[in-house]
């Protein structure tokens, strides 16, 4: 794999996150260096990402022997180090306003002045770290899921001061990586990952605590039913598909029940004609009515080969 004219990428925290990231972009032939300041945490780096690409090696899920990786790996002690020669940094320090505040500001010290500065925030935004930077222009979050190189979607997070070309070329280079960036239009707590997870829970937690359900079977539900389908294509894709007619007919037939459920939990926020039409409009431009069915074999499909792939983990497992 040819590497060595690709630019350094610098990683900023070295904990669970930050050594997935290291996995993410060396695999993809990128030389890394990973900054923790913690010793102990830095002696364990290198191991640990040799143990899961390892894992990946023994499910086909890497091109090139794990040694060839974890060569191009670094990991230092001084924040310097890991961010001057890097065009784009990934900071993956503890989920603290404050801490990553301080540790962008080192970052801008030290890294070149074109390098993008990118964080892994689960849920403080950009505004709130890198409002006062002399370079926040640069500054964006990329929030990976656990782990970043087993589920490909990145979160590209703007700030409204952050530029374009920034955006531009965060994005490109997740897509370079093997990574799915999909571009959140404005700031919000939790982004759009963690409201969905969070939609999901509240109701869950609600389930149980009103003696609907156990959190086992609530967990079956979703790991045997909702899940499965939802590996393979989004909730609105489901609903496009789950009913002949796609999005228009699905929300005449389901849209004042949900909006009832909806009701129960103090939440009003009906589906309006206006924002079924939009969200129809993009469905029929991705999944085309005239081809509806074959759109839901192949839905089929892929639930097949997942079906197979968790008949074989049963069998790996007894
Ligand atoms: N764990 C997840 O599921 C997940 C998913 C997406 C995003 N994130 C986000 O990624 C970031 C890292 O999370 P994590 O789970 O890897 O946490 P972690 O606790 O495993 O790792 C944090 C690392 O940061 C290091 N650190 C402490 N102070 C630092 C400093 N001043 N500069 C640089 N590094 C410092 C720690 O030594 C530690 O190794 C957080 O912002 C978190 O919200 C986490």
């Amino acid at each position: 794999m040819a590497t060595d004219d690709l630019p350094t990428v610098g990683l900023v925290g070295g904990g669970s996150i930050g050594v997935a990231w290291a996995i993410v972009f060396a695999r993809s032939g990128r030389h890394v260096v990973v900054f923790d300041p913690e010793a102990s945490r830095r002696q364990r780096i290198r191991s640990e990402v040799g143990r899961r690409l390892e894992a990946l090696a023994s499910f086909d899920l890497i091109d090139e022997d794990v040694e060839g990786i974890i060569d191009r790996v670094l990991v230092v002690g001084e924040l310097a180090s890991a961010v001057e020669s890097a065009e784009y940094v990934q900071e993956s320090g503890p989920e603290n306003v404050e801490l990553k505040r301080q540790i962008f500001r080192e970052i801008e010290n030290f890294a070149p002045p074109t390098a993008v500065i990118a964080s892994s925030s689960s849920a403080i935004v950009c505004s709130d770290i890198a409002a006062d930077l002399v370079s926040r222009d640069r500054c964006l979050i990329v929030h990976p899921g656990n782990p970043p190189y087993l589920l490909p979607v990145a979160e590209v997070v703007p700030a409204p001061f952050t530029s374009e070309a920034v955006t531009r070329r965060a994005m490109d280079l997740l897509e370079q990586v093997g990574m799915s960036p999909v571009r959140v239009r404005r700031e919000i707590e939790g982004f759009v990952f963690n409201r969905l997870q969070g939609a999901v829970l509240r109701e869950a937690y609600c389930l149980v605590r009103d003696g609907v359900i156990s959190a086992t079977d609530l967990d079956r539900v979703m790991r045997d039913g909702l899940g499965r389908r939802w590996a393979v294509v989004g909730p609105f894709a489901t609903s496009h598909l789950n009913v002949a007619g796609g999005i228009p007919a699905h929300a005449q037939r389901m849209a004042s029940s949900y909006a009832r459920m909806g009701e129960e939990r103090g939440q009003d926020d009906p589906w309006t004609p206006e924002l079924v039409s939009t969200v129809a409009a993009e469905l029929e431009r991705m999944l085309p009515t005239g081809d509806w069915e074959r759109f839901v074999e192949e839905r089929d499909l892929a639930m097949m080969v997942l079906a197979r792939a968790r008949r074989s983990m049963r069998e790996v497992g007894e």
